[in-house]
């Protein structure tokens, strides 16, 4: 049995933007107030595990032992298929510059990687979403979303985040980054966990 959320408020274990912008404009309907790690002073634990849940799991446990609250977390990336589910749990690395994220840089490596091996098209990658709600008293859940689709070069669209230039959902033909975030919020791999959470944890 899925243990219920009841409270109003969710801590919101990261430091990336845009998935807090996400996740708030997800939540708000369930009249839950999305609060992110920056405005709880949090630190970034270091992400140790190799697989989304290993690191999704750390970050929502840190959280929830840090606030004494209910933490929810998201360890997400990209995997592509003609590079053997790279970067996968090494997304977020592939931008670091040694002085922030360069995500122009990562996409460019993800194409590059592609061209070098003459990848067919479509070149098929999924992003995936992994969220994790851990309690204080160490109990969690965990719930993951897939969004299939396909890379396309040159990167297209200002919006979003990430790699979501180079991404076309199944079904579409314009990227992530082209749709307006409530349109990338109804089929992305973070609404579809968020859909999971929602179901599992507030009866919805
Ligand atoms: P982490 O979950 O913080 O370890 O990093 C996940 C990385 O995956 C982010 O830095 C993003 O680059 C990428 N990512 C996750 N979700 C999305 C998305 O919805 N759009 C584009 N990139 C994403």
């Amino acid at each position: 049995m899925t243990r219920a959320f009841d409270g109003d408020t969710l801590v919101f274990a990261t430091h990336n933007k845009g998935k807090l912008e996400e996740m708030e404009h997800l939540l708000t309907p369930f009249g839950v107030k999305v609060v992110g790690a920056a405005e709880m002073d949090l630190p970034e634990p270091e992400e140790t595990e190799d697989t989304f849940v290993g690191n999704a799991r750390i970050k929502a446990h840190a959280a929830a032992k840090a606030t004494g609250l209910p933490c929810l977390s998201d360890d997400s990336g990209i995997t592509i298929d003609a590079l053997n589910g790279a970067p996968g749990v090494y997304t977020a690395d592939w931008a670091e510059t040694g002085n922030g994220r360069d995500f122009v840089m990562a996409m460019t490596r993800a194409h590059n990687e592609l061209e070098a091996i003459n990848a067919a098209h479509p070149r098929l990658a999924q992003f995936r979403s992994t969220l994790v709600v851990a309690w204080p008293d160490g109990h969690d859940e965990v719930f993951e979303g897939v969004a299939p689709g396909h890379l396309t070069w040159p990167m297209r669209g200002d919006q979003g985040f990430g790699y979501d230039p180079m991404f076309v959902p199944e079904g579409h033909d314009i990227t992530f980054a082209e749709m307006d975030r409530w349109e990338k919020n109804k089929i992305s791999h973070r609404a579809l966990a968020v859909q999971k959470f929602v179901k599992g944890c507030f009866g919805g």
